[in-house]
């Protein structure tokens, strides 16, 4: 039987690179690789700006909750949806059923690599800089006590990110 290795939650801003880092971390650590929008698409069957217009944005904070409850794996790298870390609850989950990683971009960063992007409801009508910094704001303290490990991905390639989460990881 393989060694039992704790979950990696990525957790952090919309466009701070969750997914890209979590497949490398997947690839190099041979571990399972779960993103939770995904799994929340496929599981309802619906698109996540689908499930924002047809049942509102309090149905798919539930369903990520539901997610995290259910969630029995070890080994696993998991990339979560910017909200993720914003109910107490959810912190609480992920810290009990792993480490918990936070990665951090300026507004100007996130910006950049997401601006072309339309699958972000929270996002589509209030595509700029001043909107990002705004919600990053508000979230800074919910993000603040989720975590175990921050890293900072500004001016960083994804391998390199990888690497540092990797290092924290073996050293936990
Ligand atoms: C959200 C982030 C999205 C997705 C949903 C809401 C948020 O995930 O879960 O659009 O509230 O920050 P990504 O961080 O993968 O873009």
């Amino acid at each position: 039987m393989p060694e039992k290795k704790k979950n990696i939650f990525l957790i952090g801003f919309m466009g701070c690179g969750k997914s890209t880092v979590s497949k490398i971390l997947a690839a190099r650590l041979k571990f399972d690789r779960i993103d939770s929008d995904e799994y929340i698409e496929k599981h309802e069957q619906m698109k996540i700006t689908e499930m924002f217009e047809k049942y509102g944005e309090g149905y798919f904070r539930e369903k990520e909750t539901d997610f995290l409850s259910e969630l029995e794996c070890d080994s696993v790298i998991i990339a979560c949806g910017g909200g993720m870390a914003m109910r107490e609850q959810n912190a609480n989950i992920m810290k009990e059923k792993g480490i918990v990683v936070f990665l951090t971009a300026e507004p100007e960063t996130i910006y950049d690599r997401i601006k072309d992007s339309t699958k972000r409801p929270l996002l589509n009508d209030n595509m700029n800089v001043g909107y990002i910094k705004q919600l990053m704001d508000s979230r800074v303290k919910a993000y603040g006590a989720a975590y175990d490990y921050k890293v900072s991905t500004d001016g960083k390639n994804p391998d390199a990110i990888a690497d540092e989460i990797i290092e924290l990881y073996s050293n936990n």
